[in-house]
């Protein structure tokens, strides 16, 4: 870890403490969602990466609370690895003791995917350039590959979805290749192909995570039950996460 990295986490980790670190609470879920939106529409997977995953997950729960009035099983956003060309007999995990199909050895990135009606994946995008202005994460803590600002469509650049994400972005979107590493400066967000970059779903205990940052509250930690155990280390023994 760099030294100005060092420097920042030591001004920011007594803050955390000093603030109070108040839970904020999950919204309600909305009655019925905007007529521009239609809930029988196609729906759609898609993902979207900028740094860590955990605050990315909130942001996009409260939108499909908020815009597509879903709660509890029907959410769908999952935070998840992709992006990369490797996986390790069929996983992608989270860094762990055994070293087994870690995540950025494998060469992908941190990453939230959900399922949208079509004519709402408009709005998930421009809640993507919210998190993500110019494609620069807020937490500026982590860096490298597997933080990279990424979005995934089935078609990837060739998507008709491109229009929406482009009227609304911020930075400069190039297509994906795979295994790339860090985004930063760069002023770009790497679009993949989700046919041929899937989203691969993060373990159980990355569910509905609080941040560095921010406590999401009681509410929010309970859609971890919805939520469904990996294969990977973390999932399979408590006792070896790193
Ligand atoms: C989940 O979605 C289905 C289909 O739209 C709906 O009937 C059901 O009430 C929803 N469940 C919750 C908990 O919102």
């Amino acid at each position: 870890m760099p030294m100005n990295q060092r420097y920042y986490l030591s001004f920011l980790l007594p803050s955390l403490f000093l603030s109070g670190c108040a839970d904020a609470a999950l919204p309600q879920a909305c009655a019925h969602p905007d007529p521009s939106i239609r809930s029988g529409d196609t729906e759609v997977k898609v993902y979207f990466g900028c740094g860590c995953f955990w605050h990315v997950q909130h942001e996009f729960v409260v939108d499909e609370m908020t815009k597509l009035c879903r709660q509890d099983g029907n959410i769908t956003a999952r935070t998840a690895y992709a992006g990369g060309t490797h996986m390790d007999n069929g996983l992608v995990c989270y860094h762990n003791a055994l070293g087994k199909a870690d995540y950025g050895q494998l060469g992908h990135s941190e990453v939230v995917s959900m399922s949208v009606p079509v004519s709402a994946f408009a709005t998930f995008a421009q809640t993507f350039w919210d998190i993500c202005p110019k494609g620069v994460r807020r937490d500026v803590q982590d860096i490298g590959g597997e933080y990279r600002s990424v979005v995934g469509l089935p078609g990837g650049i060739h998507s008709s979805l491109m229009k929406d994400l482009a009227s609304s972005a911020t930075a400069k979107l190039v297509p994906g290749t795979g295994n790339e590493g860090d985004t930063l400066g760069s002023d770009t967000v790497i679009v993949y192909d989700s046919d041929h970059f899937p989203a691969h779903v993060a373990e159980k205990y990355h569910q509905f995570h609080d941040d560095m940052m921010d406590h999401y509250g009681g509410a929010y930690h309970a859609l971890r039950g919805f939520a469904d155990n990996t294969k990977c280390p973390g999932d399979q023994s408590w006792s070896i996460i790193s």
